[in-house]
């Protein structure tokens, strides 16, 4: 598997998981786990996909072990500070050195992800855009 067909299959496990959460807040009318729905939204759908689209457009990177570390670290990372978030908002604040560790593995996949964006050009260009021409 690629690390951007995984960026993608992932994200739409955190948006369905998210979704969930929303609707259960909206229709328990309690709110307090919104922060944890934002943030499984925002880091597991939005930032999970925008990788996937960035590595799609750099095969040779779509094959690498290394993104597919930055992949499931920035997953798991995004689970458990989602757990832990929703968690010291309901109250239990023995969660926080948990939300503590997660945020450090989110922010190590995202150093990775920034060595490979400031990586020299030529290592990270994008390949071709498929362009389609009208028919004459
Ligand atoms: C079925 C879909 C969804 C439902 C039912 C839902 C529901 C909710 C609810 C009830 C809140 C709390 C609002 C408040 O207390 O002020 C909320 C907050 C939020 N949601 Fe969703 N949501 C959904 C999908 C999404 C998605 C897909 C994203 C991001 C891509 C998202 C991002 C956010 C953010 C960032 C907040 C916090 C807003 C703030 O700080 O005021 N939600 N959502």
């Amino acid at each position: 598997m690629t690390a951007s067909s995984l960026s993608f299959r992932l994200a739409v496990l955190c948006v369905i998981a998210g979704m969930a959460m929303g609707i259960g807040m909206a229709a328990s009318q309690d709110h307090s786990i919104m922060p944890a729905h934002a943030h499984l939204n925002l880091l597991g759908w939005v930032s999970l996909f925008l990788f996937g689209i960035y590595y799609e457009r750099r095969p040779a990177l779509d094959i690498s072990r290394l993104a597919m570390i930055q992949v499931v670290l920035w997953s798991i990372g995004t689970v458990v500070l989602t757990i832990a978030v929703a968690a010291i908002h309901l109250g239990y604040a023995a969660a926080e050195p948990v939300a503590a560790i997660a945020s450090l593995i989110v922010l190590a996949a995202m150093l990775i992800f920034a060595y490979f964006v400031f990586r020299p050009a030529h290592v990270v260009e994008p390949g071709p855009t498929v362009r389609m021409t009208p028919a004459e």
